[in-house]
């Protein structure tokens, strides 16, 4: 295992090495040497994904890099070597050439046996790798002193991670698609119609599992027009189903079903007893299964019985998103569509390729993402810093060595003991509050009350009556306004920002008040210093007002369609 920090580079193939466009050598500078980004043809039967398309092409030389595509790789996604080519990507013919050609490889799937001997040393591969469910092929490529990084092993918790995230893009695209498969078994409409030839009831659609998939699912689904219902064994996620159009079902039992990190756990025999009861006449009642029900790490609950299959209409649909775990559905399938007891039983697996061209487009901004992170300093070269936790959780591989599994997660700071006591102590703070620094001690908060007492009653004995009345109110707004924004999650700081948009312009009322010329004859005239202050207030307020409505319009653009 490696520790440290470590900030070397995997640019051991000199063949291939490019001088960096900026560097001048004329001027005394040394010619960094840029690395080439390698995208070979996937060759897994039937995978039409490719690993990175022309529009991310420009993006990843306009971070120092080389591009170069295997001759065909995008033709199955419908980009074709000419489109790479005007993009700027080198096409080179076979795949021997390309990964000798390469310093980093980005791929789909995870490298065969045969793709791994192609593989120098220094090289780096990110691809879908699955190292629990992979250990030879870890071997392999640990004998070939090469870094990998597994998209597959993000740390999904960290926000910073989610433009990252491949397994949520494909599984986003993956229900969609579940959802189109479904329609394509499926002998009517989704959306009930009333039409000169008679009434058509809507179809009826339930899902089984509420994560990326399924809510994915449930929007398509309701966009379709279907009656869509859902279950998870998180009653978090009700809201969510609720919200996309769906109505959530709930199993007759009491039990938490959350694992943690946004995942599930294995429930008691009570709660899958009850679970089965709903889910059976849920069976008889609709048209549509779609199953996407997962444990990380656990075979797939079995959650439709061939009883329940047996139960449901002729010429239902079972769509089984889980084939590859073992499936959802006791007559599932992998990877085929079967008929059983009249009822198409979709188990495909490959329902993010079978989108190719949109699935390719997302990993491809997936892995441009993770390439910004992996170079900040657009130098074209490459860092794979160990001490950041997202790349950490990421590098399976570290030059030969493993690394997988990362050391557990740091766990954040439980925030509510912490937060409790600053509330009350808005002065001790330095400007970067949120429970973030140590609550203040009982003396120092003694020393900071008395001082702030003692300068009130200079203030108080000292100032003109009209200078106290609107001091008061002042000092009252910044502990109002303190104890309202500090209490705020940071996650929420940006309706907060927009929600201030309305506070901002009483400000700019009160500072354009000051501005005005008197409004009558005997009214006295501000002094030339009140006036710019007022128009420093203006301006200051302009800021926020604005920005805030920017930030208004960015939310509201990601509910539009
Ligand atoms: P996810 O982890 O985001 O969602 C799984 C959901 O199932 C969770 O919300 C969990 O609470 C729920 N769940 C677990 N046990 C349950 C139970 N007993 N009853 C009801 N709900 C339960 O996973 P994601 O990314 O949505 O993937 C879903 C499935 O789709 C996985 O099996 C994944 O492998 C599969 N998948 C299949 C593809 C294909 O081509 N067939 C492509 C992409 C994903």
């Amino acid at each position: 295992m490696q520790t440290g920090v470590t900030t070397e580079t995997t640019s051991g193939a000199p063949p291939v090495a490019v001088a960096l466009k900026s560097a001048n050598p004329s001027l005394g500078e040394t010619p960094k040497t840029a690395q080439r980004i390698g995208v070979p043809r996937e060759i897994y039967p039937g995978e039409k994904r490719v690993a990175t398309v022309p529009d991310v092409v420009g993006k990843l030389i306009k971070l120092g890099f080389s591009v170069a595509v295997e001759s065909g790789a995008g033709d199955l996604a419908n980009f074709s070597d000419e489109v790479y080519r005007a993009a700027g990507a080198e096409v080179i013919e076979g795949a021997a050439k390309l990964w000798a050609a390469s310093d980093v490889i980005f791929k789909v799937r995870g490298p065969t046996a045969d793709e791994v001997a192609l593989m120098h040393a220094g090289q780096a591969l990110v691809s879908f790798i699955w190292p629990a469910q992979n250990p030879e092929l870890m071997q392999l490529l640990a004998v070939r002193q090469v870094t990998v990084l597994a998209i597959d092993s993000l740390p999904r918790t960290l926000s910073r991670a989610q433009k990252m995230d491949a397994l949520t893009s494909m599984a986003g695209v993956s229900g969609y698609r579940a959802v189109i498969e479904a329609a394509n078994a499926f002998g009517r409409f989704f959306n009930g119609q009333i039409t000169a030839a008679g009434k058509v009831p809507p179809a009826k659609v339930f899902i089984a599992g509420a994560g990326v998939a399924g809510l994915a699912a449930i929007g398509t689904a309701a966009s379709l027009g279907a009656i869509v219902r859902a279950n998870d064994t998180r009653a978090e996620v009700a809201d969510q189903v609720v919200s996309l159009g769906g109505e959530f079902v709930k199993v007759d039992f009491v039990e938490e079903g959350s694992g943690g990190g946004g995942y599930a756990k294995v429930m008691s025999e009570g709660f899958q007893q009850a679970q089965r009861a709903m889910y059976a006449k849920q069976a008889m009642e609709v048209d549509i299964i779609i199953t996407t029900a997962l444990i990380p790490g656990k075979p797939a609950p079995k959650l439709i019985t061939a009883e329940m299959v047996r139960s449901m209409k002729p010429g239902s649909v079972i769509v089984d998103m889980a084939g590859e775990q073992g499936g959802n559905c006791e007559l599932t399938v992998p990877g085929e569509a079967v008929v059983r007891h009249g009822v198409t039983i979709v188990g495909y697996t490959d329902l993010a390729s079978r989108l190719s061209k949109q699935s390719s487009t997302l990993y491809a901004t997936n892995l441009f993402r993770l390439t910004e992170e992996l170079c900040k300093t657009k130098d074209g070269v490459i860092n794979v810093n160990m001490e950041d936790e997202a790349i950490r959780g990421l590098t399976v591989v570290k030059e030969g060595n493993i690394t997988w599994p990362p050391p557990a997660p740091k766990l954040a700071a439980p925030p509510a003991a912490v937060a409790a006591k600053p509330a009350a102590v808005p002065a001790t703070k330095k400007g970067h509050g949120h429970g973030a620094s140590a609550p203040a001690s009982s003396t120092s908060t003694a020393i900071t009350f008395g001082v702030a007492a003692a300068l009130f009653w200079f203030i108080g004995a000292s100032a003109p009556k009209e200078f106290l009345a609107h001091f008061t109110v002042f000092v009252l707004a910044c502990f109002v306004g303190y104890m309202v924004v500090w209490n705020v999650k940071p996650a929420l700081h940006t309706p907060l920002m927009s929600v201030t948009n309305a506070i901002s312009s009483i400000i700019a009322i009160g500072a354009l008040v000051q501005i005005a010329p008197p409004l009558g004859a005997g009214m006295p005239a501000p002094n030339e210093w009140i006036r710019w202050m007022a128009v420093v207030g203006i301006v200051l307020t302009a800021v926020n007002m604005f920005g805030g409505f920017a930030v208004t319009q960015r939310m509201l653009a990601m509910f539009r369609k």
